[in-house]
This record gives C-alpha cells, structure tokens and sequence, in this order.
C-alpha cells in the first residue's frame, strides 16, 4: 500500500481552507492508502511564542482531526516532535540543500521583499528543510496539501535527488497531491483563505462564531431587488463546496433573477455548513473534555510512526558515512 503523509501547524483553528484543501482529502485517502498525519509543533514554533497555546492548540488541532473523521487506528496519526528523528534528518538534508534554494521559498522570499528577512529566525528559514524531512523520514509516497505548498515538495524531492546522487538510491522522492477543484479555497474577502490575513470561517467553532463570520463576508452594495452575479459572488464560491449541483443552480438562478439579498445567500451558507458541521463540532467538544484521550491516541501513533522513521534514519546515516 502507498504512504500518505501530511502536516497542519497547531496555530489557531483550522479554516475551511484547511478542511478543503489538506485535512478532507487526507481523510479521504484513508481509504487506499497507509495514512500518517501529525501535528506539526515544531514548525508551529517558529512564529509561536507562548508556550502553554502551543501545548493547548497541538490538542485542539488533534482533536479536531478527529472530530474531523480521521480513524487513528488506520496508520499513524502523531505528534511531530514525538519523533525525535525527524531533526536529525533535518540536519542531514540541510547538508544537501542551497542557500539558492532556500532564499527563493516563499515564506523567506516574501520577508526579504518587505525588507524583513533580518528579523526572520533561522527556523522560518529552514523551514523547508524540516518538512522535507518530516516526509522523506517516512518512505512516504504522496503528500496530499494545498497549492500554497507545493514549492516544498519541489524542494523536498530535490533534497531526496541529491542525497541519492551522492550517496547511492536511499531516499523516496515524495509527490505532492493536490486536489484542483480545492487547491486555493477563497476566504470571507475572496482572497486565499489563510491564517495570516484573518478571512478565514472556522467551521467547529461556536454557532454563534460561525455565524459571525459567515455573516462578514464581503459583498459587493447590491440591493435586495437587484440582479446579481453569482460567478464573481465570495458566498456563492463557498456555498459551492457543500451544496448538491441542484441546489447550487437554484441559487444561482435566484441570483440572476434578482429580489434575492445577499443576507438570504450567507443564512443559506449557514444552514449548509451547520448541517456539515454539527455532528463533528459536537464530536470535537466531547473530545476537548477528554485531553487524556487525545494524548494516548498520539501517543500510540508516535510507536508506529518511530518504529518506521528509526529505518529510514538508519538507512541514511549509514548510506552517508555517520554509521
Ligand atoms: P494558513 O495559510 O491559514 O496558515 P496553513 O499554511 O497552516 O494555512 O495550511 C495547512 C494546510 O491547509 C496546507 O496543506 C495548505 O495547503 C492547506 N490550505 C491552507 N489554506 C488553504 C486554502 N485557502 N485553500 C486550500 N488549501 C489551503
Ligand atoms: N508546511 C505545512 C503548512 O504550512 C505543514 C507541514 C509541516 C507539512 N510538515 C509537513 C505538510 C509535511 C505536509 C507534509 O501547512
């Protein structure tokens, strides 16, 4: 069976961006593949700087994987930094990696553009370096993320091509797998949904919450007698990932045909997403109750994922001369 692996960052709550475009498909490939996911703390730790958050979102973002529909008992499911391999092979790869190719990684790039890149840590820097290694650690076959990190998997296969050029065929060379019709979902501004600019629907949150943000969603000032264009509407671009093709047209003609507001779109979106939703926002605040049971859960996928990581570490330290 091929391995799927993929990380989320414990910083904040995942967004329908994150649900779309990594978490779902993930799940999904529990179906076909050898599936580990983890928590990626030690990632988180290069912008984090409060510790007990730190500690309190690697829990939150597990138990919502769960509440999600991750069957933990099918592969691995762990928390990055229960392996300590994954830095030691962090540190191999970095032997084979350029400062050319690191400096045009998005994250650096982006920095050095506004003039920042003095103040970035080394962590952000490296970045790329550890989720190669987070992959390659596991023999791991394809990669299911957003479009936003497909650089990395560029990179990381071309860490696994060059420590293979030098050192004889040792490492897999990954695939990113990227689902096109949910590669980029737009947030509540109609730009990428992301962490970073704040637009993003949580779907587990509170009613209240989602409400909130379902209702923030940017329109343009139509009035509720005009016609309306769906195709370029951000509650439509939404409404489309949880609605039946029916339902999806009903909407649209409503659009077009005017005397339909766009208050009645977003309560539309609300009820679509409540009814997608509920069952595991309930899901995931039972399991907020049971902090212990989380834990044991990673706990048990961190002696299968190591079990699999101290090979392939062995593997490459005797492939390059450390063993
Ligand atoms: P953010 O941009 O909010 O910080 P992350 O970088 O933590 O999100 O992304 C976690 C996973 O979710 C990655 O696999 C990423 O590709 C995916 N993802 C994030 N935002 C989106 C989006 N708007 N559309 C599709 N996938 C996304
Ligand atoms: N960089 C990914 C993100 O920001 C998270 C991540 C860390 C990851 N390590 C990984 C994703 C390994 C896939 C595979 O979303």
């Amino acid at each position: 069976m091929k391995r799927s692996l993929s990380g989320i960052k414990p910083t904040g709550v995942p967004h329908l961006g994150n649900y779309l475009g990594m978490i779902r498909p993930a799940i999904e490939l529990q179906q076909t593949h050898d599936t580990f996911y983890f928590i990626a703390n030690y990632h988180a730790l290069t912008s984090v700087r409060d510790a007990a958050k730190l500690r309190q979102d690697t829990l939150n973002v597990a138990a919502q994987f769960l509440a999600f529909g991750l069957n933990p008992s099918k592969g691995a499911f762990f928390r990055q930094s229960d392996i300590p391999e994954v830095t030691e092979l962090t540190w191999v790869l970095a032997t084979v990696t350029s400062m050319g190719d690191l400096t045009r990684a998005h994250a650096y790039k982006a920095a050095k553009d506004k003039g920042e890149e003095g103040a970035l840590n080394l962590g952000v820097f490296s970045y790329p370096v550890l989720m190669a290694a987070d992959i390659i650690l596991y023999d791991t076959d394809v990669v299911p993320v957003g479009k936003d990190q497909v650089q990395h998997l560029e990179m990381a296969r071309s860490m696994a091509q060059r420590f293979n050029h030098y050192f004889g065929e040792t490492l897999k060379e990954p695939k990113e797998l990227v689902r096109e019709d949910v590669a980029t979902i737009p947030g509540i501004d109609g730009r990428k949904m992301s962490k970073s600019y704040d637009n993003g629907i949580e779907p587990l949150s509170s009613p209240k919450a989602l409400k909130k943000q379902v209702m923030a969603i940017v329109t343009d000032s139509k009035g509720l007698e005009d016609k309306k264009d769906p195709d370029t509407c951000n509650i439509v671009n939404l409404y489309k990932f949880f609605a039946t093709a029916e339902e999806l047209n009903g909407i649209k003609e409503k659009y077009r045909a005017g005397g339909y507001g766009y208050g009645h779109a977003k309560l539309a979106l609300l009820e679509k997403l409540e009814e997608s939703f509920g069952p595991a926002r309930a899901q995931y605040e039972d399991l907020l109750k049971r902090p212990n049971d989380v834990e044991d859960i990673l706990r048990e996928g961190s002696k299968k994922a190591r079990v699999i990581a101290q090979g392939v570490l062995q593997r490459t330290l005797k492939a390059c001369g450390i063993q």
